[in-house]
Order: C-alpha cells, then structure tokens, then sequence
C-alpha cells in the first residue's frame, strides 16, 4: 500500500468511527458524504497541498462507497457478472464463460464491511436474523447477499452488471442467439400484439431476450414494466417503470409484483411487460390477457415450452385456490399466444432452441412447435393451430 493509500484507509476507518459516534448521539451530519470526507481530510491533513487534498478527498469517498478490490471488476466491461463465495474467492463470468480471479478480501469482516457500503445506502441490510437479501445498486445492478449461518464459507455476493446498451434483437441475431428470420418473425408477432412468454433455465438469457423483444412493440404505445429489481431498458420514450418493494426490517411495507400488475391495470397500459412470473401475478397477467390488455411479455423459468405453460398453469393455480383446474386452463389457453425457449450452451453462448404457439388442446392448452434447433440446424413452420395466425393475419405480417 502506498502511503496515500495508507492515509486514505485510516480516514475511511475514522469516518466510520464518526459517523457511528453520530448515530449514537441522534445527530446525523446532514452533509453529504463528499462534504464530510473533504472536513475530514482538512482537519487530518491541513498540510498537504489543496490539490493532493482533493485527490486524497476522492479516494476516501471511493473507499467509503465502493466494494474494495471488486472496483475494477466492476469497471471492466467485459465483466457481466461478479461472484464472490466467502472473502479468498472470487468468480466472474466474461462472454458467457466463468472464470476465478486471483483477487480476495483482507478477512471476512472486510467482505462484510463492502457488502454493509454497498446495502447501507439503499435502505438494506443483512443480519443474522435475515442473512438474504436483494437490492439494485444506483447504475441498475442486481445485488444478492447470503451471509452465514446460511452460506457456510463466509459471506456470499452476487452482482449481475447493469449493460448501459441492452442487446437489441439485431445484437442477438449478431452473437448467433437466433437466426435472422425467426428474430423478424418473432418481431411481428410482438408488434401484431402477441402474448408472449419467454422461457428457459437460470441465466440462460430471458430478461436479455424479453428486452430485445420489447424493442418491438411501436412507438407511440404506453408501456408498463414491472420487476423486482429493475432490469429492463426500453428504447421508447413512453416508459412507466415499477419496482416490487420487499418488507422491511419490521416485516412492513411489502409491495409484490401482484399488486403492481393490478395497480398496472389502472394506468391506462398498452402493454405491461413483467420481468418474471414466478408467484400469485400468473393469475392476475393471465386475466389481464383474456379481458382486453393484449401483448404482454413476461419470462417464466421452466425447461420447455411446454413445461412454461404448465408453470403459469400451477402459479394461477396457487394464486386462485379454489378456482376449478379447467378454468384456468382454459385461462391459459385464451391468453397467451407464444413461448420461446431459450438455454445457455457449455460454452457459455445463449440460443433459442426452440418457438411454439399456445393451442387450445383438449383440457387445456397445449404447444404446437414453430421452430427448433436440431443438431445446429433450424426446422420451421407457420403458425396454424392457435390464434397466433389470425392474429398476423390481421396486421398482414408474413407469417
Ligand atoms: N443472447 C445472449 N448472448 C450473450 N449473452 C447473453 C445473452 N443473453 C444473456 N446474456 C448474458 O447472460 C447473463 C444473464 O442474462 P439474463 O439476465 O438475460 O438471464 P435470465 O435468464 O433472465 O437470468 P435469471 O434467471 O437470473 O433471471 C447476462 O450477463 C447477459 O448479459
Ligand atoms: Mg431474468
């Protein structure tokens, strides 16, 4: 450590120090951090230089804010993501591939020091008494922390980079997720007002596709996306983003993706796009669908196309206890129209591997594939059984 290095340290741990003697005595400093940090450095070290004060100012705040040895990580566009399992072991994935780094933290309460930087000033933190949390960071980064007793090698933190430029459907096209003519088929579909479901495993690039999608639906419309930590990034300008709300320390506060899909109903949407079903919302979305808001997107996570419907199909289930199985099966088969699956290869890279259209089905609804990937090569058809066709039909998109 060079002693600039060194001098900023020990500002950063006396800082702390005050700002824990402040909330000890009921005083908050009510300046802002840079402010405190620049009354630190000119009392600590009134002799240095105005401009060496300033830089020493902006190491101190980059100490007090930042996640230590992860900067870097952090700054690397090719890093899509961050993991760290406990403070010796940090992982990262670049172009689809995961790789361990050589970097660590000092001790554990130094990797609990970063992930309390981290959490503090988004309202959150993590305790024994609740060792998970989700939280988005001011750049749009998703943050989960796991800390022991539940992770049994030290603290866990998780970070999947915001990308600044969302990849287009010309992007996914580029980087072989799928071929150029089922991107503009699927982009017609989209634009003729399909309800779409995008399905696939964990990171096998839903949110990725359900953002390249949306990037169909015309200008001029009124959008609604709904997520529980803000991921999407629309191109169109009339965008109304909302954010599910977890309970806070007291177990008050909870707002839940339900309760924004409902809210979302009385916004005058002409789309909502919700970033995952993964509760009580399948029920409400499926409504939603058959009562006159068509072309919604959402992801779901399932290991087929039809292993999606039959997902949404439990969710509403669970959701309308009660409701007979057969109407909302019937539910499902009225509203959505398509799903695309979608997994991530050994080697890292995301394709679709398959497209169905949603048909009524004996009891239900069923999956009429369109498209698939056979041993790297594309198999297709037109849609025929579903809704789907008439659909285009009626927007006059080749289908
Ligand atoms: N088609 C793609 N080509 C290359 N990289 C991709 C592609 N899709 C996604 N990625 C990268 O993979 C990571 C995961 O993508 P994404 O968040 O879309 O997956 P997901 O299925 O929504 O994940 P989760 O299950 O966690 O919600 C991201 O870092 C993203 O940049
Ligand atoms: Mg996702």
């Amino acid at each position: 450590m060079d002693p600039l290095e060194q001098l900023a340290e020990a500002l950063r741990r006396r800082l702390i120090e005050r700002a824990r003697d402040g909330a000890a005595a009921g005083a908050g400093s009510g300046g802002s951090l840079v402010d405190d940090v620049r009354e630190l450095v000119d009392s600590e070290a009134p002799a240095l230089p105005v401009d060496e004060r300033e830089a020493l100012t902006a190491r101190v705040v980059r100490l007090a804010t930042g996640l230590g040895p992860l900067e870097p990580l952090l700054a690397d566009p090719a890093v899509d993501e961050v993991m760290v399992n406990g403070p010796g072991d940090v992982y990262v994935e670049r172009s689809g591939r995961i790789e361990r780094t050589g970097l660590s933290f000092g001790a554990e309460a130094e990797l609990m020091h970063s992930i309390e930087r981290v959490l503090a000033p988004l309202g959150r933190r993590v305790d024994e008494a609740s060792p998970l949390c989700d939280a988005r960071l001011p750049d749009g980064s998703r943050v989960n922390v796991v800390i022991p007793p539940l992770a049994l090698d030290g603290p866990c933190l998780t970070i999947r980079k915001f990308r600044t430029m969302g990849f287009s459907l010309d992007d996914l096209v580029g980087n072989g997720t799928l071929p150029r003519g089922l991107a503009d088929f699927l982009a017609s579909c989209v634009a003729a007002r399909a309800a779409v479901l995008v399905s696939g495993g964990t990171g096998s690039g839903k949110t990725t596709t359900l953002g390249a999608l949306s990037g169909a639906i015309p200008d001029g419309e009124r959008i609604v996306t709904i997520e529980d930590a803000a991921e999407l990034r629309l191109r169109q300008r009339h965008v109304v983003r909302l954010e599910s709300r977890p309970a806070n320390v007291e177990g008050r506060g909870e707002v839940t993706i339900r309760q924004l899909v409902r809210n979302a109903l009385r916004m005058r949407p002409d789309r909502i796009v919700v970033g995952e079903v993964r509760g009580a919302e399948a029920l409400d979305m499926l409504m939603a669908l058959n009562t006159g808001h068509e072309g919604s997107l959402t992801t779901v996570h399932a290991n087929s196309p039809e292993d999606a419907l039959r997902r949404v199909e439990t969710l509403a289930l669970m959701a309308g206890l009660g409701l007979p199985h057969r109407a909302v099966r019937e539910q499902v088969a009225g509203a959505l129209d398509l799903v695309i699956h979608q997994a991530r290869a050994a080697d890292g890279s995301r394709r679709v591997e398959s497209v169905a259209e949603v048909v009524r089905a004996p009891g239900g609804a069923g999956t009429r594939e369109l498209y698939r990937l056979r041993r790297g090569r594309p198999l297709w058809r037109p849609p025929g059984g579903g809704e789907l066709a008439a659909r285009l039909e009626l927007v006059g998109a080749a289908a």
